[in-house]
């Protein structure tokens, strides 16, 4: 594997493999020298079209974490505002000796069309392009329910058994579509709850099931809820009628939360809108996995940035 753009890409061994990476990648963390020097010498270049916090910061500390050197590349203060293309941004890049690009973006196949049309020779790693997909996300994300419900190490054992509820704004995210197709190759069952404005059309195919309220679909006891961001800046007119009708309807709030075990988890990528996806106490409960997700999140991408090299060498 050379590039990391789609998890439909991803085999169920090869994503348990990636994932078993990422337990000894948190045994590094762990240890008083919290580095390995695999890619000394390499460069990680974060190139992030749209903004980003947990994402560009967890693959500084993952490339930095196996010895790379990290450049960093936003749009604010380059010269995208004088027009210049992303082909001759990338190739800029590469030409100041970039191993690696990873890659955010607004547009949907972004990260495809770089790497297929082979616009420069760096490794890709897609970290989000529009509404389409993030795949290190959802591999964190499987990593996070794979350890908070199977056992910290739980080597070499897929996802089947786990029941994983997806709410809320799918139609705009990239996460859930990457978590549905890993989530599903890893033998999860995953259902979508949504209001039909914020559920794509083109689900066929994704191998999950669709219900037509939150609360429906807690009545089966998941193992996980999975919250996603009501992603206001991709809205152009309004989806739902008002905020307070979207917590009422699709929030995950403490009564919500008391109808499951309480060995459930309920997740969050972040950033969270707190009160509307999510209110502040549940994702503050023990029972939240949001901090856990961050943390996870460096483990994942230093498997992944050492996948792709050992892949390509
Ligand atoms: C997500 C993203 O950017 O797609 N955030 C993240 O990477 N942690 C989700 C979001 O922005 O809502």
């Amino acid at each position: 594997m050379r590039h990391l753009i789609s998890t439909r890409d991803l085999s169920a061994e090869r994503a348990i493999a990636l994932l078993d990476t990422a337990i000894d990648m948190v045994d590094v963390r762990s240890r008083d020298v919290k580095k390995l020097p695999t890619l000394r010498g390499k460069t990680v270049a974060n190139v992030f079209f749209e903004d980003s916090t947990r994402t560009r910061l967890s693959f500084e500390a993952a490339a930095l974490a196996l010895s790379a050197d990290v450049t960093t590349f936003t749009t604010q203060g380059s010269s995208v505002s004088k027009g210049e293309s992303l082909k001759d941004t990338l190739q800029t890049l590469e030409a100041m000796g970039a191993d690696f690009i990873v890659l955010r973006h607004s547009h949907s196949g972004v990260a495809s069309t770089v790497a297929n049309n082979k616009w420069v020779d760096a490794r890709i790693i897609n970290a989000g392009d529009g509404t389409h997909e993030h795949p290190t996300q959802a591999l964190l994300d499987a990593f996070t329910m794979r350890s908070r419900l199977r056992g910290v190490d739980a080597r070499g054992m897929d996802l089947a058994g786990i029941s994983v509820v997806i709410v809320g704004d799918i139609l705009h995210s990239r996460v859930a579509r990457s978590n549905a197709f890993l989530l599903t190759t890893l033998g999860a069952t995953v259902t979508l709850a949504a209001p039909q404005t914020l559920l794509p059309r083109e689900i066929d195919g994704w191998g999950v099931t669709v219900v037509s309220t939150l609360d429906d679909a807690l009545e089966s006891q998941p193992d996980v809820v999975m919250t996603l961001r009501v992603q206001k800046e991709r809205m152009s007119s309004g989806f739902f009628p008002s905020e307070s009708e979207f917590s009422t309807l699709w929030g995950m709030n403490d009564s919500r939360l008391r109808r499951l075990p309480s060995t459930s988890i309920v997740m969050h990528p972040g950033p969270m809108n707190r009160g509307l996806e999510i209110s502040g106490s549940v994702a503050d409960s023990p029972q939240s996995t949001v901090a856990d997700q961050v943390s996870n999140g460096v483990a994942m991408r230093m498997s992944v940035l050492y996948t792709l090299m050992g892949d390509s060498r």
